[in-house]
């Protein structure tokens, strides 16, 4: 089997590159091409060139961890946000389907309004409040209309340990400040970028990704795609602080307390939903995986990282 990674210096596509190589040959491209073997276009912002890049690789299964990600500075560059987030992925959907190839595709749960507190499932109305989730509701919109062989996972809350992430900087944060200030009113469940990748790899093995098989795929389809369990920023916040003091008692921790706050405490240039969960039943049933609690994998993450 033959891959093509695009993105594959961000947090999930660090660890594709890792989950994916056991499945066959993987081409793994960053937006430099000058760092990509043979020059190949991973730049999502290049159309005629990406596509150009699919053609000559021929992959059987194209995975996009590629994005605009920056959710506040989308809103001052709708346009280049636009162009990622759903020209990119609508380019990649036509050249997979011209192949017979799969495309599997990242989305979020910004795609919701954030109202209500029940789980959203995959079928429910959209409805984002920024342009990042506009951006990327339309890149979701290309790819199931354009590739029928395809996966969208939409996920939510993001961590590594490569990279910055909210543990860390609460991490240091409580390493400076006597009094932190979390929001409180956002729900939703931390995901590691380690489980996206291996719950990928896991998807791309069942599909079975022969050309020669009938579409509709029967396994194609929006998957929503978090750990398990759910929680607030400021719970999260509390669960990092509460084990880094139990695994490093000898550190002197400045934070003396934590504060939980409404979102309206913080002025950001994005508005976020307030509900952020996801209903996984579909996954869990389709592909037969467990999700485990979120708390598990943050755990291994502060591991990692500790000093
Ligand atoms: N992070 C979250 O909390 C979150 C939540 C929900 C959904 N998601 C989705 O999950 C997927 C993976 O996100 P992530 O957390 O891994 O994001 P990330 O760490 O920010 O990685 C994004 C990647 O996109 C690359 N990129 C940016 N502009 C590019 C361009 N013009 N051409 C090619 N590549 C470009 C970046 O390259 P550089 O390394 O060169 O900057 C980076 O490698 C995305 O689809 C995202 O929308 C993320």
């Amino acid at each position: 089997m033959k891959i093509l990674l695009l993105g594959c210096n961000g947090q999930v596509g660090w660890e594709l590159q890792r989950s994916l190589a056991p499945l066959g040959e993987v081409i793994a491209l960053s937006r430099d091409s000058a760092r990509n073997p043979d020059g190949l276009c991973g730049d999502l912002t290049q159309l005629d060139a990406l596509a150009r890049t699919v053609r000559s690789v021929k992959p059987d299964v194209l995975v996009n961890a590629a994005a605009h990600t920056a959710v506040d500075k989308a809103e001052a560059e709708p346009e280049l946000a636009h162009t990622l987030n759903a020209l990119a992925p609508g380019v990649l959907a036509t050249e997979a389907k011209a192949l017979g190839a799969w495309l599997v595709h990242y989305s979020t749960d910004y795609v919701f309004d954030g109202s209500g507190s029940t789980p959203w499932k995959e079928d429910d109305a959209t409805g984002p409040l920024s342009v990042y989730g506009h951006s990327k509701l339309a890149g979701e919109q290309a790819v199931a209309s354009q590739c029928a062989r395809h996966l969208i996972f939409r996920t939510s809350w993001v961590y590594a340990a490569r990279g910055g992430n909210f543990a860390k900087t609460m991490l240091r944060l409580a390493a400076q400040r006597e009094t932190l200030q979390v929001i409180n009113d956002q729900h939703g469940a931390p995901t590691g970028a380690d489980l996206l990748a291996d719950v990928t790899a896991h998807a791309i093995r069942q599909v079975g990704v022969a050309r020669a098989s009938a579409d509709p795929a029967p396994m194609a389809g929006i998957y929503h795609l978090v750990a398990g369990g759910e929680t607030t920023w400021f719970e999260y916040a509390n669960f990092v602080i509460d084990n880094a003091k139990s695994a490093q008692p000898a550190t002197t921790w400045a934070v003396q307390s934590v504060q939980a706050v409404p979102s309206s405490a913080f002025m950001t240039a994005a508005k976020r939903p307030l509900n952020s969960r996801l209903d996984t039943s579909k996954l869990r049933s389709t592909f037969d995986l467990q999700l485990p609690d979120w708390k598990l994998g943050v755990a291994r993450m502060l591991n990692e990282i500790a000093p």
